[in-house]
């Protein structure tokens, strides 16, 4: 049992993405959770209903429900899911100004409420409003993350599994780059049960596991017609909340502030980083090839537009 300090999370946006990681949250007994929203008795309902459920599901942790910002002071971790899902036919960067507008007035809240907070953003087109989020709360970077290549090597991770018939638990993955058609899944670092895939799988199917994860996000899109996905986003944030909050020092691929990393700088993208409770505590630089690293630096160009695009209309 620990008799440490009790955390407070603060789930910022109550929809599908904000419920589900407060959800999993409680489950795990993290902390006590504040899920914030701006629709009237909305964050209140879902929390009542997720207080409800842990009698059965066995959690003791406290989750309430808030239109007031001021309800997450103190918060020492806050997720960011609010703004608008991706709708079929939508890019994410269609997204980008009404997200960016949300974003700022979330950052002046987070900033005045829980100034000392490490905030996981989920909201997209990821890394820009990740960057976004950096510029308007002025936190060291290293408090400042973005959630998107745990997911996306988690259903790298799905795919390879069901390819293989074998366990999800036995394969690690790891995927670099931005949070879009341009990420750059790395199959020579997949393995299973330490064996490379390489061994285990023909080049062909390879190929159409790593262009399956790049369309991972727009094909859910495509089934549900009505939102983007939730359980996998709101499943990859906690499990960084979790490195961040227990000190776990999981090396989890994070959209991380680069500072002349893969020779990228002052941009947001996924690379392997170390979560521990000081954040990103350190960013590691793997080995790639030429073809990666090009690839790596494509993504960033379409990074670098959408930050053009926030320039463009005023918000940054
Ligand atoms: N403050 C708090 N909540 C807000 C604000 C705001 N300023 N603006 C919007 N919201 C809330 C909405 O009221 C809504 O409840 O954000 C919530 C978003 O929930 P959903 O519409 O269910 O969207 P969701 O599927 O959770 O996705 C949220 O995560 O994966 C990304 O692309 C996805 O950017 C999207 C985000």
């Amino acid at each position: 049992m620990s008799t440490g300090k009790k955390f407070k999370i603060a789930s910022i946006g109550a929809g599908n993405v904000g419920a589900s990681a407060a959800q999993y949250c409680l489950e795990l007994e993290l902390g006590d959770v504040v899920l914030t929203d701006i629709l009237e008795g909305f964050p209140q309902g879902k929390a009542l209903d997720l207080t409800e459920a842990g009698p059965i599901r066995g959690y003791s942790s406290q989750c309430t429900g808030t239109n007031d910002y001021a309800d997450i002071e103190g918060a020492d971790l806050c997720i960011v899911s609010a703004g608008l899902p991706r709708k079929p036919g939508m890019t994410r960067l269609d997204l980008l100004e009404k997200n960016g507008q949300i974003m700022t007035s979330i950052c002046e809240n987070i900033k005045k409420y829980a100034p000392e907070s490490t905030v996981i953003v989920i909201t997209n087109p990821l890394d820009v409003m990740v960057y976004l989020a950096y510029k308007k709360l002025e936190f060291p970077a290293n408090r400042v993350i973005g959630m998107a290549g745990c997911l996306d090597s988690s259903r790298m991770r799905s795919f390879v599994a069901m390819e293989l018939g074998v366990s999800m638990k036995n394969v690690d993955t790891m995927v670099l780059g931005s949070h879009g058609d341009d990420m750059v899944p790395l199959p020579h670092y997949t393995t299973v049960s330490g064996i490379p895939i390489t061994k285990l799988m023909p080049q062909d199917r390879i190929d159409a596991i790593v262009e399956r994860t790049r369309k991972g996000g727009g094909e859910i899109v495509q089934l549900l017609k009505t939102g983007s996905a939730f359980y996998a986003p709101a499943a990859s944030a906690v499990r960084m909340a979790q490195s961040v909050i227990r000190d776990e020092k999981q090396v989890l691929p994070c959209a991380a502030h680069l500072t002349g990393q893969y020779g990228l700088n002052d941009i947001y993208m996924g690379v392997p980083c170390v979560l521990g409770k000081d954040g990103v505590e350190k960013i590691i630089e793997l080995d790639i090839t030429d073809a990666e690293r090009a690839a790596l630096h494509k993504s960033a160009e379409e990074v670098k537009s959408g930050i053009a695009g926030l320039q463009e209309v005023g918000i940054l």
